[in-house]
């Protein structure tokens, strides 16, 4: 497919990149935009060659959130009928691993964007935040939520009232992004290609049934989180991934799982 506002490629034989190329608007996130997103997920889900997503924007931006100057004239009526931002679900409903490369910007609902994704690794020039406040907005695509899990309450509450950034290193010790990686261009795309390629290399069907469960755990008690781990745990044993990972451990082998 063509798109006007994100970039597709296949670095690595079974990861897709999806880059956000907005570079005027420093990806503000419009519907437009989102739409080619969402397009590029399905078109990654549906590649059975592809084990893992890696999305990212640019060096000065991974997105400096939604777009302010398609918003900005919008009425209740209007954005309650059509449901405004339902277009950011379909992220949450990929099931291969999501992998967000953030430099620059992560504002607003780039900031959301990033925590829709299963893990986030930040170069050092990242730059958190959840400005809407001082737009008159609340976030709308996940901020109070994803935010307030990763961080906990008092830094949410922080960040969401006051509307300040925060830096890479605050995202790393808050525990919101997994890892800070080296300086340098292209370092933070670098490691999360690596990481995809890791995750691609994997039995595809234990991946997938891993992020279930692990996603689960924002979604259930913990008594029915456990019950879903197990539930999705029994079945592994029917799957030749399982007999081939074990047999290889058994062997001194590396594992070539084929997943089924
Ligand atoms: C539309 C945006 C934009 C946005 C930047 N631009 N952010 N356009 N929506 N969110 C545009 C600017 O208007 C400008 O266009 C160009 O990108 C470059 O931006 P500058 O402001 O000139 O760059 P700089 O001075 O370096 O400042 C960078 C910045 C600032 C600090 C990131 O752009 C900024 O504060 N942006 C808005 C951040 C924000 O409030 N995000 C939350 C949005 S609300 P021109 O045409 O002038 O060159 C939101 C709601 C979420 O996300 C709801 C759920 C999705």
């Amino acid at each position: 497919s063509t798109y006007n506002f994100i970039l597709t490629s296949r670095p690595e034989p079974n990861v897709s990149l999806i880059t956000l190329n907005r570079p005027k608007a420093l990806n503000a996130l419009s519907t437009p935009l989102m739409l080619e997103i969402n397009k590029a997920l399905d078109e990654a889900e549906n590649d059975a060659d592809i084990g893992a997503i890696v999305l990212t924007g640019s060096e000065r931006a991974f997105a400096a959130g939604a777009d302010i100057k398609e918003m900005k004239d919008k009425q209740f009526a209007e954005v309650y009928t059509s449901d405004f931002l339902q277009n950011w679900t379909r992220i949450t409903q990929v099931r291969k691993p999501i992998i967000a490369a953030v430099s620059g910007y992560a504002l607003g609902g780039g900031c959301e964007l990033a925590m829709a994704c299963d893990i986030i690794l930040a170069s050092p020039t990242a730059v958190f935040g959840q400005p809407e406040i001082n737009l008159g907005i609340i976030p709308g695509a996940g901020g109070t939520q994803r935010l307030t899990h990763a961080i906990g309450k008092s830094r949410a509450m922080e960040i969401v009232l006051t509307g300040r950034n925060f830096s890479a290193k605050e995202a790393e010790a808050w525990g919101l992004v997994s890892r800070v990686v080296g300086e340098g261009e292209g370092e933070v795309v670098k490691e999360a290609l690596k990481m995809a390629s890791t995750i691609a290399s994997k039995g595809r069907i234990s991946v997938q049934a891993a992020k279930e469960a692990v996603n689960s755990a924002y979604e259930l008690p913990l008594g029915e989180g456990l019950r879903l781990e197990r539930r999705l745990f029994h079945p592994l044993f029917a799957t030749n991934d399982q007999k081939e990972g074990m047999g290889a451990f058994a062997e001194k082998r590396k594992a070539n799982f084929t997943n089924n």
